[in-house]
């Protein structure tokens, strides 16, 4: 039979040989030490710095929380953009090069790609792709056998994607152009491309221009190169 009137070192003797009641006994023992200390003058600075900490952890995990949000869409594209084979100019700025006169820009795919060194594009142009992606959506993300592509890009947020096996681990290059610059890039045959409006709300628009006509063949195409897209 137990007795209720045992005295509390014989409590604690029995909860040394039993874990559980042990935990439960230091547990008690922290809480009334905490009481304690609250009532003491200086616990509201201790409160205080509790707090911080907990708003300074809550921050981290918000902020992690938000770069794998932005990783796992694909927004976070800070790669070179030699390696996108893309070059990208301002569409206002009157130093622009493709800027001739007060009416705006005007430019040749061919030529520019050539001036900027970009390799591998359409030396002409025999099939011509224009269109609008309007926001979050996607075009290409495929790759074409039989012929060399290059594009313009402009009036929105826009991400770039190359397939470039000289970038570690992705094996391709991503870049943003923005709103307010006109982008040429070159995608040569055997290369996946993919475009993705970014923007919340402009259109983008590009031209597709090929140096051959397009193989009504379904080997010519990959399609659904990247299954993240
Ligand atoms: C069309 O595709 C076939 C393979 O499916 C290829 O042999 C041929 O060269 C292609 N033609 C052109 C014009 O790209
Ligand atoms: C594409 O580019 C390659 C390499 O520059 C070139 O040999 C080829 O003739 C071009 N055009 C097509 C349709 O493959």
């Amino acid at each position: 039979m137990a007795n209720p009137r045992r005295g509390s070192s014989e409590r604690e003797r029995e909860s040394t040989n039993n874990p559980r009641s042990w935990l439960k006994v230091q547990a008690l023992h922290a809480l009334s030490s905490a009481k304690q200390l609250l009532r003491k003058p200086h616990a509201f600075p201790v409160l205080l710095f509790f707090f911080l900490l907990l708003a300074w952890l809550s921050l981290q995990f918000h902020s992690n929380h938000r770069h794998n949000s932005i990783t796992t869409n694909h927004i976070d594209d800070d790669d070179d953009d030699t390696l996108a084979n893309l070059a990208r100019f301002k569409s206002s700025s009157s130093s622009s090069p493709i800027i001739k006169d007060t009416r705006g820009w005007l430019l040749d795919p061919v030529s520019v790609a050539r001036d900027s060194a970009l390799l591998g594009g359409a030396v002409s142009c025999e099939s011509v792709h224009v269109g609008e992606i309007r926001p979050g959506g996607l075009r290409g993300n495929h790759r074409h056998h039989f012929c060399n592509e290059t594009f313009v890009i402009w009036g929105a947020n826009t991400v770039f994607r190359l397939e470039n096996s000289r970038v570690a681990d992705k094996g391709y290059a991503q870049v943003v152009v923005s709103g307010d610059e006109v982008a040429v890039a070159t995608s040569p045959r055997g290369i996946a491309h993919a475009l993705i409006n970014v923007d919340p709300i402009r259109t983008t628009f590009f031209i597709g221009c090929q140096d051959s006509m397009a193989n009504s063949s379904s080997s010519s195409t990959d399609y659904n190169v990247w299954k993240d897209l």
